[in-house]
């Protein structure tokens, strides 16, 4: 595990325990379709059984002594296995209750540190078009992720996906 402590939360690997807490955050955030709900739970599932392919990283409010905390939001990515070394961001999400301390970008920040220690070139995120994921574009465009492509009408009529990608200097 990358250890990171930072303000009053910290982001630690996925634990059995966090489960019911990580589909009920899926169901809190109220942005996600039935079936985005399903998918990420299937990622969770197959993370917490011990996947490599879905490497998911929990943040929490850090109780003192290292015990399972208060979990506030995760993030979840892998080595695309079509390429060489590119990553996919498969999916990110901070309770609402939690926004705007800095858990986004603490989250997705980590995972570019996982990537960089596995010596992947960079990562790739697809992303809806919607007014209601603009928080996470603002969150991508900010930590240096350009648009490479965008497919109109992907999702459903009117609905885009967007794929952001970021290059990775590897430092170790
Ligand atoms: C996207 C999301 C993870 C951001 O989490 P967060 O903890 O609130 O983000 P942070 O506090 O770390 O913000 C980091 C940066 O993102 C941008 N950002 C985040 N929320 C924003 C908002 N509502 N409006 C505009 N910019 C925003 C800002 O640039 C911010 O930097 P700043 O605080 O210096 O201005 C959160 O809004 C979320 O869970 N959204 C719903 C789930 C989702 O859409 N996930 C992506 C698809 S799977």
């Amino acid at each position: 595990m990358i250890g990171q402590s930072s303000r009053n939360f910290r982001i630690r690997e996925l634990a059995p325990p966090d489960m019911p807490a990580l589909r009920s955050l899926l169901e809190h955030v109220g942005i996600f379709e039935a079936a985005e709900i399903a998918v990420a739970e299937e990622l969770l599932d197959a993370a917490v059984a011990g996947s490599r392919d879905y490497l998911v990283h929990v943040a929490d409010t850090a109780p003192a002594g290292g015990a399972v905390g208060h979990v506030v939001g995760y993030v979840c990515h892998g080595h695309d296995p079509m390429t060489d070394a590119l990553y996919d961001l498969y999916w990110i999400v901070v309770h609402p209750d939690a926004r705007g301390r800095g858990i986004g970008r603490a989250l997705l920040t980590h995972a570019e540190e996982c990537v960089r220690l596995a010596h992947g070139r960079g990562i790739v995120i697809e992303t809806s078009g919607l007014p209601r994921y603009e928080p996470a574009r603002r969150l991508y465009e900010t930590c240096g992720y350009s648009k490479a492509a965008e497919v109109a009408d992907f999702y459903k009529p009117g609905d885009a996906k967007l794929i952001y990608r970021k290059t990775l200097v590897n430092t170790v």
